[in-house]
């Protein structure tokens, strides 16, 4: 089994679903945890939780990874004695066929699962390349490997997210990327998967319950 106790392991996404369960595995090995999203409320809740699960330590920071200006913030006043692990797992999907989603909301879409992971490990080279190795694992998902409907963008920024993350691992000896690439898992993603317009789609999908 690998060894997490003392290790410093930063997570995006980890107010949430798969994110904050990562969060609360790693809490029960001791791990000290870094752990960003938006929800203040949750992502405190699941801070507390990972304390009282073993964490080494727990901090949680609001970084919006749709938002260059809030990541470039993040990545300025984040301090921490070493970066182990780099968890780029915050993501949101879509639920509207390519012809009907606006454009905008492709480039939304992009922004946060594609370029949100990219600029903020750019962000946080300081801290990776004082590292001997550094472990980056990036979410995916199976919808990163094929096509779906009514993903067009999900599954473009989702296969985007290889190409990057391989290349970076080949051009950094101290780099190690794994890829998590789940199916479906039962989190509230559905809901907050945006539309043609931009908009909620509110509903928690049959496949996803
Ligand atoms: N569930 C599945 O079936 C499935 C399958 C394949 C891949 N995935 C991938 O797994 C990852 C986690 O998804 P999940 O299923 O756990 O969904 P989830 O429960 O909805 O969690 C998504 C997480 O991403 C964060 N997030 C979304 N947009 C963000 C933004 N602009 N800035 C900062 N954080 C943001 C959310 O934080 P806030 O709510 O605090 O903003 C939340 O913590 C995603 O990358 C998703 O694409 C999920």
């Amino acid at each position: 089994m690998i060894r997490f106790d003392g290790k410093h392991i930063l997570i995006t996404g980890a107010s949430s679903g798969i994110g904050a369960g990562i969060a609360r595995e790693l809490a029960t090995r001791h791990a000290n945890l870094y752990l960003t999203g938006r929800d203040r409320d949750r992502l405190e809740k699941v801070c507390e939780e990972c304390m009282g699960a073993g964490a080494a330590s727990a901090s949680c920071f609001i970084v919006d990874m749709a938002s260059e200006e809030s990541i470039s913030a993040f990545s300025r006043s984040f301090s921490a004695p070493a970066l182990d692990v780099l968890i780029l797992n915050a993501g949101i999907s879509q639920r509207s066929t390519a012809f009907e989603t606006d454009p905008s909301v492709d480039r939304a879409i992009m922004e946060t699962d594609f370029f949100g992971p990219v600029l903020l490990t750019k962000g946080l080279v300081g801290l990776i390349k004082r590292q001997e190795h550094c472990s980056i694992a990036v979410t995916t998902s199976i919808s990163g490997l094929f096509g779906f409907p009514l993903r067009s963008s999900y599954c473009a920024a989702k296969h985007a997210l290889f190409g990057f993350f391989e290349s970076l691992e080949l051009e950094n000896r101290n780099i190690r990327v794994t890829f998590l690439i789940p199916g479906r898992v039962n989190t509230p993603i559905s809901k907050s998967a945006l539309d043609g317009k931009g908009g909620k789609h509110g509903v928690m999908d049959d496949g996803q319950a």
